[in-house]
């Protein structure tokens, strides 16, 4: 058993560059060569531009901008901005999500393929079941989701899946989330000119919003993705770019919403698709993914993942691409012109994505049916367009057992359930593990790649280091896939763990690193905080886990990151924040908050530090629980 190097994967894409250069293509690489060093005012956050009296920039000489405002106001503004934008994209992702389980129909292309978690929530939500068809309690409970968005009064439904003590703190700072679409209005209207400026006040309400992503709008898109596709469980599939197939239409979902990656990959394995492939051609037809949507159809289907996001437009340099198709978010742009190069169809579905230089084909949760199949079908036309002499697929993948959602982990570390002691179908064999000290805690690892950091680097290295200490790893979004393309998640990545992690990878059949889904399925992580506090009865604070996006770049992430804080878990970043202009909201950020929630962030750019700093805390939290 071997990894595969990020050496390997950048030689890989050089040769990719080289295709590139040969049609004139552009590559993020050259773009932020020509970017960097980045502007400094931006970089620290000091740059106000929210009225038209501005831009002000933070100087030394000018302390304070035309309103007055100083730099702590600016940089927690700009902070909570960002926030807002993260926790609106995620949020409407779950909307989207709840639209179309309300569409979903015993005949359409929408199905219910998990009743039974349809009716756990429906029973949590105080929906009365009895007697009740599954498509109309189905349309009951997605209608009252879409009321989440906009309830008049009262808070999140979801926040009661959370311990006692965490609804109290939440209560108690007055950050529990109200309305999802209030929280991210109410940040629009707090960072409005002449509105909030005192970094308190601004932190907190980054923090509420960003509950209301984690506990409200990401944990529906989890849910109902769930109960629409079925929850994951344990599945094989393969990671890297050599899942591209050369003799087959190749044909690349890239985004977050599985409604549309489901269905192409339906009608993707339609016989009378097939067929037509190979009329034109064609050995088959291969589907594989890039970024979440691809986790998405990965965790439920053994769809192989294709790359994660700086990977995307090395998809399109393989000249093996039939057809890119997106549906939202961390869609670059340039895989417009990108496209142009090649004979690859960039196809567009989705109003919030539309971009220059695409095919947009708009995707609708009625006409889902039609819509796949005519993107497939023009996938399969496009195939007598490649040119042979700049097809090159990197002959490099590896094997990955994903699909690690909540009640797959319960249900596989029953695996290593002393029957005398623990009790089946809890989180009690996985806390008999860490109590013990078999394994050491967990990391979330999560978040996107980042060209300020040498790509998947920092999160592999941390995952080889906390896995050789007995730290077993959670991971999701682009971190999973960086992950799964070096190896970590064969199940023979056991031999890289320290020796009571190895033996529980060998009892339960897992790998060390435990593939959790999408960026919206960092909710499945809070659930299964929340479920370990209970089983324990200790706070969320008290468990060693901590939560780590050493590579992020998205405002989701900043999102993602105070709904992890705000829950407990202390988050460890790679990157700064657009806050080190401040020196009062840097200190709210990583000290002042754990007064209010009990954890707080650590932000070290040097990756081995940062991953000593989570193991030494880890270590803190055991020795203050004396285990
Ligand atoms: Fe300048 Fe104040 Fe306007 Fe910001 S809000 S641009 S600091 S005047
Ligand atoms: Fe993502």
């Amino acid at each position: 058993f071997k990894l595969t190097t990020v050496e390997e994967f950048e030689a890989a894409t050089e040769k990719l560059l080289e295709t590139g250069k040969k049609v004139g293509a552009d590559a993020w690489q050259y773009r932020a060569a020509k970017q960097t060093p980045h502007c400094k005012f931006g970089e620290q956050g000091v740059c106000c531009r929210i009225c038209a009296m501005g831009p002000c920039r933070i100087t030394p000489k000018a302390p304070r901008g035309i309103c007055g405002c100083d730099v702590h106001g600016i940089v927690g503004r700009n902070y909570l901005k960002f926030t807002a934008g993260g926790a609106a994209t995620h949020s409407d992702h779950g909307r989207e999500i709840c639209h179309t389980l309300y569409c979903a129909k015993p005949e359409g292309p929408y199905k219910v393929k998990d009743p039974e978690k349809l009716l756990r929530i429906a029973k949590e939500w105080g929906v009365e079941t009895e007697g009740k068809d599954i498509y109309d309690l189905a349309h009951e409970v997605a209608y009252l989701g879409l009321s989440e968005y906009g309830k008049v009064f009262g808070t999140q439904n979801f926040l009661k899946r959370a311990p006692q003590h965490t609804q109290e703190i939440w209560e108690r700072e007055e950050i529990a989330p109200r309305a999802i679409d209030r929280e991210v209005s109410c940040s629009l209207h707090m960072s409005h000119m002449g509105c909030s400026s005192l970094p308190e006040a601004l932190i907190r309400q980054s923090l509420r919003a960003g509950l209301s992503d984690g506990w409200g709008g990401s944990m529906a898109g989890t849910e109902f993705s769930d109960v629409l596709f079925g929850t994951p469980k344990p599945i094989e599939t393969e990671a890297n770019l050599g899942v591209m197939v050369a003799e087959n239409v190749n044909i690349v979902v890239h985004g977050h919403d599985p409604s549309l990656s489901e269905m192409i990959c339906e009608y993707a394995d339609d016989p009378e698709m097939i067929a037509y492939a190979k009329e034109m051609g064609a050995k088959g037809i291969t589907v594989s993914g890039v970024c979440c949507t691809s986790n998405e159809v990965a965790m439920r289907r053994g769809i192989p993942m294709a790359g994660n996001f700086l990977q995307q437009e090395n998809v399109v340099l393989t000249g093996a691409c039939e057809a890119i198709v997106v549906d939202v978010q961390c869609i670059f742009p340039a895989l417009g012109p990108l496209s142009k190069c090649f004979h690859t169809k960039f196809v567009t579905t989705s109003p919030i994505a539309q971009m220059p230089d695409a095919e947009y084909i708009r995707f609708n949760a009625e006409t889902a049916g039609e819509n796949a199949k005519a993107i497939v079908k023009m996938a399969i036309e496009n195939f007598k367009n490649r040119k042979p002499e700049l097809v090159h697929i990197p002959d490099m993948k590896q094997k990955a057992t994903v699909g690690y959602s909540v009640e797959a982990i319960v249900k596989t570390l029953d695996g290593v359930a002393n029957s005398q002691v623990d009790e089946m179908g809890t989180t009690k064999p996985l806390l008999e593990c860490i109590t013990s000290g078999v394994i050491r805690g967990a990391v979330a690892m999560v978040g996107c790649n980042n060209p300020k950091v040498r790509p998947d680097t920092a999160h592999i290295e941390l995952m080889k280091k906390m896995i050789a200490n007995d730290i077993i790893i959670i991971a999701s979004g682009c971190s999973a896939q960086a992950a799964a393309k070096a190896g970590l998640m064969d199940k023979e990545a056991k031999e890289l763990c320290g020796a009571g992690l190895k033996r529980v990878c060998e009892l339960a059949d897992i790998p060390p690193v435990l593939h959790m889904g999408s960026c919206v399925d960092i909710s499945r992580m809070m659930i299964l905080a929340a479920e370990l506090a209970k089983d324990s009865g200790l706070n969320i604070s008290q468990l060693p886990v901590v939560g780590c996006a050493p590579e992020w770049m998205s405002e989701k992430a900043v999102s993602i990151g105070n709904y992890v804080v705000a829950t407990g878990i202390d988050t460890f970043l790679g990157v700064d924040p657009y806050v080190s202009g401040s020196d009062q909201i840097a200190q709210l950020l990583t000290e002042g908050v754990r007064d209010w929630v009990e954890a707080a962030y650590t932000v070290e750019k040097d990756i081995d530090k940062l991953g000593d700093a989570m193991i030494a805390r880890i270590e803190e939290k055991r020795t203050a629980l004396g285990i």
